[in-house]
């Protein structure tokens, strides 16, 4: 038999130091207290119906209308973020000089919360150097800045009406530096196959060994969206750590763990927060080098789930698992969700995904849908919550759009969300097709 690690993909989304993933050690195995139900929190909240319920007329001629609808919004949210843009460029000082300050007070707040010894976030800290040395970073920064903003710009000029990169937090980076604090800086080289389909980890660091066969078949849903179910939180925000598998995974946890106790106990997407750390803590190796989300949601299926506010995020991983009683998540199983359009949709029928992407492309994204194709590394990792059909383009074609929700605050993006065109073959829009997603099942 092979060593273990020659099967072992390497990681999502590292960070810098890849060194940690060499002196980490498994977390401790203490966390085996029983699980609790959840405590009822307040009234329940009815789910809106959903329109997989529909007779198939009806489905179909609301799914269009629905479709009608969100093209509308986006062309007009595309059109709106161009002209930022432009704007932005012919105003490429004073730009600049916005945006510096808003940077500058983030550093002034990290720097607060960090305390003394405390270190900034790499993206900040790049900005935040004094004297001689500070004014030349300063000029660099400038000039990293505002090549990106004629890169966006041209970028925008071939984007069609629905499509448009702009300004956010991470135009003073270069993409080199962007890869390199927030994806992974190490293409897998040999990911595990399956039936020639890529998968994310094999089995013998799961935790709970719950992966089951992909149970869902047939029945191709017309449209889904996780959010007018009322079960999928706010974007948060990952930070300076390479964590995205992490997030991914809870995102697609958290929504189970609503649809599961909601109607019994009053979770909402508005009062429920699991923590991604105890994450972190509780599996082996530097979750901030990066991880994948198959191991975390196969985790929470026999270990349970802590709320954010008992294992808060850190941004760091210490691999010291807390000895506490963890809510059962609501989690049963998971299954792998082949890489195609219509099992993506037939798993989005019960509950959102973990996937993977190549997140490159995603640096400057400000709004609308991204088209197939798309050829760079595969490095991150997002949650899909929706699947809209029939959405109209200018040029006649109908789109399949897949939402998702990315772990890089909600300024980032449309509220910290992002669409993928769903008809696309091969391996899809930036690779989401690549690997196998990842669906929690209820239980
Ligand atoms: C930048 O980050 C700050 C702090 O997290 C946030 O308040 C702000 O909305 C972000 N801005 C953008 C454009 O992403």
């Amino acid at each position: 038999m092979a060593p273990r690690h020659a099967v072992r993909a390497a990681p999502l989304c590292a960070a810098l130091l890849l060194a940690f993933a060499l002196l980490a050690t498994p977390a401790s195995a203490d966390d085996e207290a029983p699980l609790a139900d959840p405590p009822v929190v307040g009234e329940p909240v009815p789910m809106a119906a959903s329109i997989a319920a529909l007779a198939p007329a009806t489905a179909r001629a609301e799914a269009k209308a629905q479709g009608a609808v969100l093209a509308d919004k986006m062309r007009e949210e595309v059109a709106t973020a161009k002209a930022e843009a432009k704007a932005a460029l012919d105003n490429a000082d004073a730009t600049w000089q916005s945006y510096l300050a808003a940077q500058q007070s983030q550093i002034a707040e990290a720097k607060a919360s960090a305390g003394d010894g405390g270190e900034l976030p790499k993206s900040l800290s790049v900005l935040a150097a004094d004297g001689d040395a500070g004014a030349r970073a300063l000029a660099r920064r400038k000039a990293v800045f505002l090549r990106n903003l004629r890169d966006i710009n041209r970028r925008n000029a071939k984007s069609g009406d629905m499509l448009v990169f702009g300004v956010n937090n991470f135009t003073h980076l270069s993409a080199k530096e962007f890869k390199d604090i927030y994806l992974s800086s190490v293409f897998p080289p040999t990911a595990p196959e399956d039936s020639g389909r890529k998968l994310l980890q094999t089995k013998d660091t799961l935790q709970c060994n719950k992966k089951v066969n992909f149970p869902f078949g047939g029945v191709t849903p017309k449209a889904i969206d996780h959010r007018s179910l009322g079960t999928v939180t706010p974007a948060k925000n990952q930070g300076q750590c390479g964590s995205c598998a992490a997030f991914a995974a809870a995102s697609a946890f958290e929504s189970a763990f609503i649809a599961k106790w909601g109607a019994t106990k009053g979770y909402t997407a508005r009062n429920t927060d699991l923590s991604e750390q105890d994450l972190l803590s509780c599996t082996s190796g530097d979750g901030c080098e990066g991880a994948w989300p198959n191991v975390y949601v196969d985790r929470v299926a026999c270990k349970g789930t802590l709320f954010e506010a008992a294992a808060s995020y850190k941004a760091s991983d210490s691999d010291r698992c807390p000895s506490v009683t963890r809510e059962a998540s609501g989690v049963k199983s998971w299954s792998y969700v082949p890489g195609n359009e219509r099992s993506f949709a037939q798993a989005l029928s019960h509950n959102p995904i973990a996937i993977t992407v190549s997140g490159n492309e995603l640096q400057s994204y400000r709004a609308g849908v991204y088209n197939c194709g798309g050829n760079q590394p595969m490095n991150h990792a997002i949650t899909i919550v929706a699947y809209k059909t029939s959405v109209p383009m200018s040029n006649g074609e109908k789109w399949n759009i897949f939402p998702a929700k990315n772990s890089w605050g909600s300024g980032w993006g449309e509220s910290g969300f992002v669409n993928f065109r769903a008809n696309c073959g091969g391996t899809g829009s930036l690779k989401i097709y690549e690997y196998q997603a990842v669906l929690p099942i209820r239980g």
